[in-house]
């Protein structure tokens, strides 16, 4: 009994100790500061948001007609692309510039609205926490200029 104890604990340290000392290594190709990419769970934490996030586009009659003729995987792959490269970590995105992409749909200030919406949205549903949607949310207003309008 004594043993199984003491086995028991050194098990613990041993697993506390490998989770701590552990840290993610870099992935190939990372930036220098991709501390958000790592804190969203990596590609695949920004795959689960852009999924959601698409989702509820489709679903959100204020905008989803803008997006009845676009190809969905093709915007998918390029939005993954786009937030990976954004909060440092390793993709290229290669898509059009964003001034491009949106030329000629004319949005509103109220679509720019309904589409963060949506992204809040996916990442509350994912219980992405408040700091990092902050964060992402940041990288993106600067956008704003070169989406709306054009
Ligand atoms: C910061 C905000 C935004 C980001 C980061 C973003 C990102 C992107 C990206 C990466 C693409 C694909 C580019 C390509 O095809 O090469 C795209 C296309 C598109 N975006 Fe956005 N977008 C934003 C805001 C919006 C808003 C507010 C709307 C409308 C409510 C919108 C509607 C569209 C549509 C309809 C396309 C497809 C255009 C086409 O294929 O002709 N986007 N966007």
């Amino acid at each position: 009994m004594k043993n199984t104890l003491v086995a028991l604990a050194l098990l613990g340290l041993v697993g506390c100790a490998g989770t701590m000392e552990k840290p993610t290594p870099p992935a190939p190709g990372a930036q220098a500061n991709d501390a958000l990419y790592r804190a969203l769970g990596g590609t695949e934490g920004i795959t689960r948001v852009v999924d959601t996030f698409l989702q509820r586009i489709n679903a959100d009659a204020r905008i989803n007609t803008l997006f009845r003729t676009v190809d969905h995987d093709d915007l998918r792959r390029l939005v993954i692309e786009q937030l990976c490269a954004a909060t440092g970590g390793p993709c290229k995105y290669t898509g059009r510039s964003m001034e491009e992409a949106h030329n000629g749909l004319n949005l509103t200030e109220a679509d720019f609205k309904a589409f963060v919406d949506d992204l809040i949205a996916a990442m509350n549903q994912l219980k992405v926490p408040k700091s990092n949607q902050k964060k992402l949310l940041a990288l993106l207003a600067p956008m704003k200029p070169q989406i709306v309008g054009q």
